[in-house]
């Protein structure tokens, strides 16, 4: 199988896993994982943060990070195609209580104009603003890459207000690739950010938290209290740190493959394509079977793709550039979806 539905799909290499098998572990619930330590250190000092907290998902260190920054009846500041908002099961009113803000922003970016309208002024009827979120890479806008000199200008509105701002950074390694800046860059000025370690850096499970010490020690109390206290997690750190050496680099290969796939498939009639910035590319098929029945098609042909905003979009297809996929997979997907298009009785 071909499989572009996501970078989350990725298989632990053989060295991955040789690093995984040598990991010197502890119970990190105790404090007593020396990899855990060793890959909180090493996320802390990438990022340009103080400190860093293993959790095991992303969800997971969004939901900790927007627990920590708020207090219950408060609102979050979010954009309306967000992962935060669209799919983490309305976690911030759950857990924490808030309630979310929606911009819309233009293809997942807004403005720190639009954020100080958002901003609730101090009146007592109102839900004040405890927070605001940005996602870079953009997951439903196709990977989009949020602009440095925008995210800046969202930070300091947010700042001047003495609101906090956390960063979904997810894919920001894809980010820090595909623009050549280094990801302390993307990261500085946030009050915390969290990164995947499941996604295009190929770890089996995990994501870093990053922020203060006294955030990542909330943060700490937060993701016990959620049940995501984890004991010789050493063994899935020790795929962090061998991801964040090997597998940082290499996701220009999986940007490469990206533009590969876009520009095969914008050679196809009737089909429409967004030139990804990163490893997400978003097909809309003007003419010809809808997302759904394409995918089914492409399935049986053996390859993987998914209906776009998590199945919702009925023309849109989404595929996802990893380091499960070569070159020779984009040029057969090619060729798939070229005669799947062209198949009878469409
Ligand atoms: C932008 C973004 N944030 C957060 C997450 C959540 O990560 P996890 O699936 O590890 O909970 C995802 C997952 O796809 C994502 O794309």
């Amino acid at each position: 199988m071909i499989d572009l539905r996501s970078d989350t799909v990725t298989l632990p290499t053989p060295a991955m896993r040789a690093a995984m098998a040598a990991a010197e572990v502890g119970d990190d619930v105790y404090g007593e994982d020396p990899t855990v330590r060793a890959l909180e250190e090493r996320a802390a000092d990438l990022l340009g943060t103080e400190g860093a907290l293993f959790v095991p998902s992303g969800t997971m260190g969004n939901q900790v990070a927007i627990a920590c920054h708020t207090h219950p009846g408060q609102e979050v500041i979010v954009e309306a195609g967000s992962h935060i908002y669209n799919v983490e099961l309305g976690t911030m009113a759950r857990f924490s209580g808030v309630q979310p803000r929606v911009l819309v922003g233009e293809r997942g970016v807004f403005t720190a104009d639009q954020v100080a309208a958002a901003i609730r002024p101090d009146l007592y009827y109102l839900a004040p603003t405890g927070l605001v979120c940005l996602e870079n890479t953009h997951n439903a806008a196709g990977g989009r890459v949020w602009p440095l000199a925008a995210a800046r200008e969202v930070l300091a509105r947010a700042r001047a207000r003495g609101i906090a701002v956390h960063l979904d950074g997810a894919r920001v390694f894809n980010a820090a690739v595909a623009t050549g800046t280094p990801v302390r860059e993307l990261a500085r000025g946030f009050d915390s950010v969290m990164f995947c370690l499941s996604k295009g850096l190929g770890c089996p499970v995990g994501s870093v938290l990053c922020g203060s010490r006294p955030f990542v020690a909330e943060a700490q109390r937060v993701r016990k209290a959620l049940g995501g206290g984890m004991r010789q997690a050493g063994i899935l750190a020790a795929a962090g740190l061998y991801a964040l050496d090997h597998h940082v680099g290499r996701l220009a290969e999986d940007h490469l493959h990206a533009r590969l796939l876009a520009a095969g498939l914008a050679t196809l009639p009737g089909l429409s394509v967004l030139p990804p910035e990163t490893n997400i590319v978003l097909v809309t098929i003007e003419a010809g079977p809808d997302a759904a029945a394409l995918c089914a098609r492409l399935r049986a042909r053996g390859v993987l793709a998914s209906p776009a905003g998590a199945g919702t979009s009925a023309r849109q297809v989404r595929m996802v550039t990893h380091l499960g996929i070569s070159r020779a997979d984009v040029e057969r997907t090619v060729d798939l979806v070229r005669e799947e298009l062209r198949a009878p009785g469409e």
